[in-house]
C-alpha cells in the first residue's frame, strides 16, 4: 500500500478526527510512555503527548512518517512493521487508531503489542471490524469480476468479529476489559468525488493489474450502484462498522 500523505491529510482527515474520542479512551497520564502503533501523520500523537504523555509514533510508510516529522518536529516517530517491530523500551499503554484492518497477521501483532508492555499495561485500539464498508466492497468485487477479473479480492484487509479478535487477545496473555463493534456511517469529504477519492486512498490495492479504462469502467459502475443507498442529504456516507477493544496484558 502506497500511502499519499498530503491527500491523506487534506481529504481524509476524519480518519484521525474521530481517533480523539479513542484518545479520551486511552486517558493517557502525564509521564506515561506510550506507543503509538501505526500513528499515519501524528495528529493523535500529538493529542496524546499534549497530555504529558512521553509518546513514540511508529508507522510502516515512509511517506506518513516523514509527513508527521514536518508536522510535529519534538516528536518521535519511526517507521517500523507492525509484525515486526524490535523496541528496548516497554510501554505503559500501546495506542492505535484505524491500523490494525491493514495487517491480516493479527496474531503476530498481537504478540508484538504485548511484548512491548509492561505488566498490566493496556492495549486501547479501533479499527475495522467485520462487515466494514461491506456495500463498497461487495459492489467492487460484483464489478471487477463482471469485468473479467475474476481473482479479485479484498484480502490485505482484516476486519474481524469481537468474538474473534478478543479470542485472540486471550489467547496471547491479555484481558479484555471491552470489546465493541459498531456502526460508525462515516461521510466522505467530497460531496460529488467523495467515493471515488476514497476508494482511491484506501483501495487502490482492488486495481492492481486492472487497466485504466476498466477501472474507470469499474468506478462509474460502483458510483452509480452505490449511488441510490450510500449518497445521503448530499453527501457520500461509508458503511464503517468499527472495532474498539482496551485489553490489559496479564
Ligand atoms: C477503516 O478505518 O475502517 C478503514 C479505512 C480504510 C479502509 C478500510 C477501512
Amino acid at each position: 500500500m502506497q500511502w499519499n500523505a498530503d491527500s491523506y491529510v487534506q481529504k481524509h482527515a476524519f480518519v484521525f478526527q474521530y481517533g480523539t474520542g479513542l484518545v479520551d479512551l486511552l486517558a493517557p497520564k502525564p509521564n506515561e510512555s506510550i506507543l503509538d502503533l501505526g500513528c499515519g501523520s501524528g495528529e493523535l500523537t500529538q493529542e496524546i503527548a499534549s497530555h504529558g504523555a512521553t509518546v513514540m509514533g511508529l508507522d510502516a510508510s515512509a511517506a506518513m512518517i516523514a509527513k508527521a516529522q514536518q508536522q510535529f518536529p519534538a516528536l518521535d516517530f519511526r517507521i517500523a512493521d507492525a509484525t515486526d517491530f524490535e523496541l528496548p523500551e516497554r510501554f505503559d499503554a500501546v495506542f492505535s487508531n484505524a491500523v490494525l484492518h491493514w495487517v491480516p497477521e493479527a496474531s503476530a501483532v498481537i504478540q508484538q503489542i504485548h511484548r512491548h508492555l509492561k505488566p498490566s499495561g493496556r492495549l486501547v485500539a479501533e479499527f475495522g471490524g467485520q462487515d466494514n464498508v461491506g456495500q463498497i466492497v461487495t459492489a467492487l468485487l460484483r464489478h471487477l469480476h463482471e469485468s473479467g477479473y475474476k481473482q479479485a479480492q479484498a484480502n490485505w484487509w482484516y476486519f474481524p468479529s469481537v468474538g474473534e479478535y478478543a479470542s485472540l487477545l486471550e489467547k496471547y496473555g491479555f484481558r479484555v476489559r471491552l470489546a465493541q463493534h459498531y456502526d460508525r456511517n462515516t461521510i466522505l469529504a467530497d460531496p460529488e468525488h467523495g467515493l471515488t477519492d476514497w476508494i482511491e486512498q484506501f483501495g487502490d490495492n482492488f486495481f492492481t493489474g486492472v487497466s485504466a479504462t476498466d477501472k474507470a469502467t469499474v468506478l462509474a459502475a460502483v458510483n452509480g450502484e452505490l449511488r441510490p443507498v450510500l449518497f445521503q442529504d448530499g453527501q457520500w456516507v461509508a458503511d464503517y462498522k468499527r472495532l474498539r477493544v482496551v485489553a490489559e496484558k496479564r
